[in-house]
């Protein structure tokens, strides 16, 4: 679609949230309310994306720095007078734009693109200067009711705390997503804060259009619940566990194996394959793929990485990682940091994996850190060997090359090199690299001395 800029609405504090934090920051299903909005609006390229910023703005631009959003202008409201004076904060960019204007409040999280595409196609179609994006909920309290006159036109909203008892029982409510033509401007200089709160509201915009007029249209969504705003904690855990039953029926459908559906959270965007069992307890984040037949069991903590088929999770902490086919992990590891298990590695009890590539059919069985490594295929780690890879300023690599064997309780000093099918022996400390093929023992040999008080003349 052309011709058409976006402002999002994103100053206010979120008092309700009582938070040291914008309510725009918090996040849905690991992701801030406002990256779900930009992220709704982005796909439709807007000729202009304009953020209005205002309470503790540094930490929204912080996280946009950070993030993967695009092209935003970002606008500051000083003082929050209301959300009609947030958007009089966009006229210092769009002042002399010509296209339709499409305004949303950041917490709405789930609003659809294609529901935003028809706002503007209405917009269009019936030729008016605001067309409001309008749902019927049986239960309207805190949202602004619509007053709708012949047919689909709009006359006004009117906020909760200034409705008449009459005008409460109203089952059509504002969702606080507006398309407006270029007399946007001109009715936003015509607010004023004649209201309970003293605020500038842009919904009052709707009412003055009338008086100029001007046409006013509504659009309804079909499902209330993709213009769910949030106030406060208890809605966003509301729409948090709308997000997740609706996952988790999908998951069903599709073939995956939940044994306790309230007992565990899995993200709106993780991908499990058919016949993958997902135990009770599981934690599976944003940014998960997991391939078919695998078994994620115990309080297994998944984010951000791709498991293979048929692998299995016990009881582990897995962030940040790839996961080839018929790994096992567990119970008690924690793999991080840009590590990649390939086939039939195993990494088990009490185990740490940070920034290492470890190859097919390696085995780091107990009690080990393997950090910024990298191990070849068929690799023995004994229980207790650690890769000591800081120096207190920097951090060191260490390579194992394939088919090596590392004794129980071996310190790695990093930088070094193990060369191919090389034998480090128990309980040694290794400073310097060893070649292909070698014994390396680095400890000290044991004596045998005889005991104070011992009188036999033994050795
Ligand atoms: C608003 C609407 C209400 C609608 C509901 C839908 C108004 C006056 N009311 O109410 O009709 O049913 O959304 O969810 O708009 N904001 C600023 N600066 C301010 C005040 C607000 O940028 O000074 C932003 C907020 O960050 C938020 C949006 O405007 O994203 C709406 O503000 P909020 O306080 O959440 O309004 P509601 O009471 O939910
Ligand atoms: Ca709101």
């Amino acid at each position: 679609m052309k011709n058409f800029s976006v402002v999002i609405l994103a100053a206010g504090a979120g008092k309700r949230m009582k938070s040291s934090l914008p309510k725009v920051m918090h996040e849905l299903s690991g992701k801030p309310l406002l990256k779900w909005v930009i992220d709704s609006v982005s796909v439709l390229r807007p000729d202009n994306l304009v953020l209005v910023l205002g309470w503790r703005a540094e930490f929204v631009g912080d996280f946009l720095a950070g993030s993967d959003s695009g092209d935003i202008k970002v606008v500051y409201q000083k003082e929050q007078l209301g959300s009609g004076h947030a958007l009089m904060q966009a006229w210092e960019i769009l002042r002399d734009y010509r296209g339709d204007i499409l305004v949303l409040n950041a917490d709405v999280p789930l609003i659809k693109s294609s529901t935003l595409l028809s706002l503007i196609e209405n917009n269009r179609r019936t030729g008016a200067s605001a067309t409001v994006l309008v749902a019927r909920t049986d239960n309207p309290f805190g949202y602004g009711r619509v007053i709708i006159k012949n047919g689909s036109c709009l006359e006004k909203i009117v906020e909760e705390k200034d409705a008449t008892t009459v005008e409460k029982r109203i089952k059509e409510i504002n969702s606080g997503v507006y398309c407006f033509d270029k007399n946007l401007w001109r009715a936003l200089l015509k607010l004023k804060p004649d209201n309970v709160r003293e605020e500038y509201y842009i919904t009052d915009t709707i009412a003055v259009l009338r008086e100029l007029g001007k046409k006013v249209s509504s659009v309804v969504v079909e499902d209330s619940c993709e213009v769910k705003g949030i106030n406060t904690r208890i809605e966003l855990s509301e729409v948090e566990r709308m997000l997740k039953e609706k996952k988790i029926k999908e998951l069903l459908d599709d073939g995956v194996t939940i044994i306790d559906t309230d007992n565990v959270y899995i993200s709106y965007d993780a991908k499990i394959g058919i016949d993958s069992i997902i135990y009770p307890g599981v934690f599976i984040g944003i940014g998960v793929s997991i391939g078919k037949n695998c078994i994620i069991k115990g309080s297994s903590y998944i984010r951000n990485s791709r498991i293979g088929d048929a692998s299995t999770i016990l009881y582990s902490y897995v962030e940040d990682v790839v996961v080839n086919e018929k790994v096992k992990i567990g119970p008690f590891s924690h793999i991080r940091q840009n590590s990649v298990l390939k086939k039939n590695v195993k990494v088990g009890n009490f185990s740490e994996v940070k920034e290492s590539v470890v190859s097919e059919n390696s085995k780091i069985g107990h009690l080990s850190y393997i950090g910024d490594s990298q191990v070849g295929e068929g690799v023995n780690i004994g229980a207790g060997t650690i890769t000591c890879n800081y120096d207190g300023i920097v951090k060191h690599e260490t390579v194992i090359g394939s088919r090596s064997f590392i004794g129980s309780n071996v310190n790695l000093v990093a930088p070094v090199r193990i060369g191919e099918s090389v034998f480090v022996a128990a309980g040694s400390t290794i400073t310097h690299d060893v070649p292909s093929g070698k014994l390396a023992i680095g400890r000290v040999r044991q004596e045998i001395k005889k005991k104070s008080g011992d009188t036999k003349n033994s050795p």
